[in-house]
C-alpha cells in the first residue's frame, strides 16, 4: 500500500495570492519570516507581505541570516530567536533556500530536543503543529519546496548537505502561495537555473524506481508546464502569464517526487553544491543530459520514459530536446566551465564518488549506479564527452 500528500493542505494561486495571507487561522497571530538575505526587502516585496499581516492584525519577526544554500548554524540561530519569539505561523518567504531553512527551523522549534542534523533524520519521531504551522510563499520557480517533505541544509564542516525529511509528508507546509508578481524580479540566471530544477525533478520523478501513477501525473504536468514557460520567462521576464505557469511547474514537480523520488541527476548535483558551492539548478541544468544519456543506454524502460516526455512536447527525443533547451538558455554544457580547477576536482575525486554513491537520491535511480558509474558520470560531467 502507498500514501500519498498531493501538496499543501491549500496553495494559493495567481496574481495577488499574496493577500491570503489575512486568512491563515492563527490565535496568537505570530508570524516569522524567514528570507534568504535582504533581497525580497530591498525589492520591496517584503513590506508587501507585510502590509498584509498588518492589515489582519499579525506580528512579525523577519530573519534575513540565511545562506543561499543554507546552513546549519544559521538554522540554528533561527530556531532560538523562534523559542524566544513564539511564533505560531512560520513563513518562508523567498526561494528553496528560504523555504528548504523555515522548514528546518520549524522542526528543531517544535523538537528542541533535538540538537544535531543527525538526530533529526528518519526514522526519529517527530513532533509537528504543536507550536506552529508553516507557509511558504515562493517567489522562484525551481524546489517547490513549498509542496515537499524535505529541506535541504548544508553542514560546511563535513561538506554535505542533510535532507531533513519525513516519509508521510508532515514536512509539507500547511499552506503554499504561489503569487507571480514576486517572481518578476528574479535575474535570468536565477531563472533560468531553478527552471532547470524544476524540470529536472519533472524528469527524474518520471523515470524514478518509485514512479507511481500519481507522481507520473503530477510529473508530467510540470514537465509540460514547465518545458513551454521556462523559455518564456527567460526571454520575457515581466510575463506573469509565463511566471505562473512557472511556478505551477515548479510546484507540481516538489510535488511529484514528494510521492515518487529523484535519481542520479540529483545525487550529483547535491555532491558539486556541496563540495564547491555551486547553486543547485545550475548543477542540475549541467548534470541533466548526461543523467538522461546515462539512464536511457542501460534501460529500455527509461529510454521509453524519457520518449513520452518527449513526445508529449512534440519531440522525439529527451536529451536532444534538453541540450537545445540549454543552449537555448546558455546553461554550461560541463562542469569544468562552472568549476574550472580541475587540480582541486581530480584531488577531491574519490570523495566526490563516496558523496554520489551515498546521497538520498541516488538509490531512486531507474539504474542502479555502481562505483564504476559514478567516477565515468563525475568525469563526463566535468570534462564533457
Ligand atoms: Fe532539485
Amino acid at each position: 500500500m502507498k500514501t500519498f500528500k498531493l501538496g499543501a493542505d491549500r496553495v494559493y494561486f495567481g496574481e495577488g495570492a499574496v493577500k491570503a495571507l489575512a486568512e491563515l487561522p492563527a490565535h496568537e497571530k505570530r508570524a516569522y519570516i524567514v528570507m534568504s538575505g535582504t533581497v525580497q526587502e530591498e525589492l520591496g516585496q517584503l513590506k508587501t507581505v507585510t502590509d498584509v499581516l498588518e492589515s489582519a492584525g499579525w506580528t512579525w519577526r523577519t530573519n534575513t541570516d540565511v545562506e543561499p544554500e543554507p546552513c546549519w548554524d544559521s538554522v540554528r540561530r533561527g530556531v532560538a530567536e523562534m523559542l524566544e519569539f513564539q511564533p505560531d505561523w512560520v513563513i518562508g518567504f523567498g526561494g528553496g533556500s528560504a523555504m528548504d531553512a523555515a522548514k528546518a527551523m520549524w522542526v528543531f522549534y517544535e523538537n528542541p530536543q533535538y540538537k544535531t542534523l543527525e538526530e533529526v533524520m528518519p526514522p526519529a519521531p517527530l513532533s509537528l503543529r504543536e507550536r506552529a504551522r508553516v507557509c511558504c510563499i515562493a517567489t522562484s520557480a525551481g524546489t517547490g519546496s513549498e509542496c515537499t517533505r524535505a529541506a535541504l541544509i548544508k553542514d560546511p564542516i563535513q561538506r554535505r548537505k542533510y535532507s531533513v525529511r519525513e516519509y508521510t509528508g508532515r514536512l509539507i507546509p500547511d499552506v503554499a502561495i504561489l503569487d507571480p508578481t514576486f517572481s518578476v524580479t528574479m535575474p535570468h540566471g536565477g531563472t533560468v537555473a531553478c527552471g532547470m530544477d524544476a524540470l529536472t525533478h519533472a524528469i527524474e520523478a518520471y523515470v524514478s524506481n518509485a514512479a507511481n501513477v500519481f507522481s507520473d501525473a503530477q510529473a508530467m504536468g510540470a514537465w509540460v508546464a514547465g518545458y513551454r514557460a521556462l523559455a518564456r520567462c527567460a526571454s520575457e521576464p515581466d510575463n506573469l502569464s509565463a511566471r505562473a505557469d512557472m511556478l505551477a511547474a515548479s510546484c507540481l514537480g516538489g510535488i511529484a517526487f514528494t510521492n515518487g523520488a529523484l535519481g542520479i541527476c540529483h545525487g550529483i548535483a547535491h555532491t558539486f553544491g556541496a563540495t564547491y558551492n555551486v547553486p543547485h539548478g545550475l548543477a542540475n541544468g549541467v548534470v541533466l543530459p548526461y543523467s538522461i544519456s546515462f539512464n536511457s543506454m542501460r534501460s529500455v524502460v527509461a529510454a521509453g520514459r524519457y520518449e513520452e516526455l518527449a513526445n508529449f512536447v512534440g519531440r522525439d527525443d529527451l536529451e536532444k530536446t534538453v541540450l537545445d533547451l540549454k543552449s537555448e538558455l546558455g546553461v554550461p554544457a560541463t562542469m569544468r566551465e562552472v568549476v574550472p580547477d580541475e587540480a582541486t576536482f581530480e584531488s577531491d575525486f574519490e570523495d566526490l564518488v563516496a558523496k554520489v554513491l551515498s546521497d538520498v537520491c541516488t538509490p531512486a535511480n531507474p539504474v542502479i549506479v555502481t562505483e564504476r558509474d559514478a567516477r565515468d558520470l563525475l568525469r563526463a560531467v566535468y570534462y564533457g564527452r
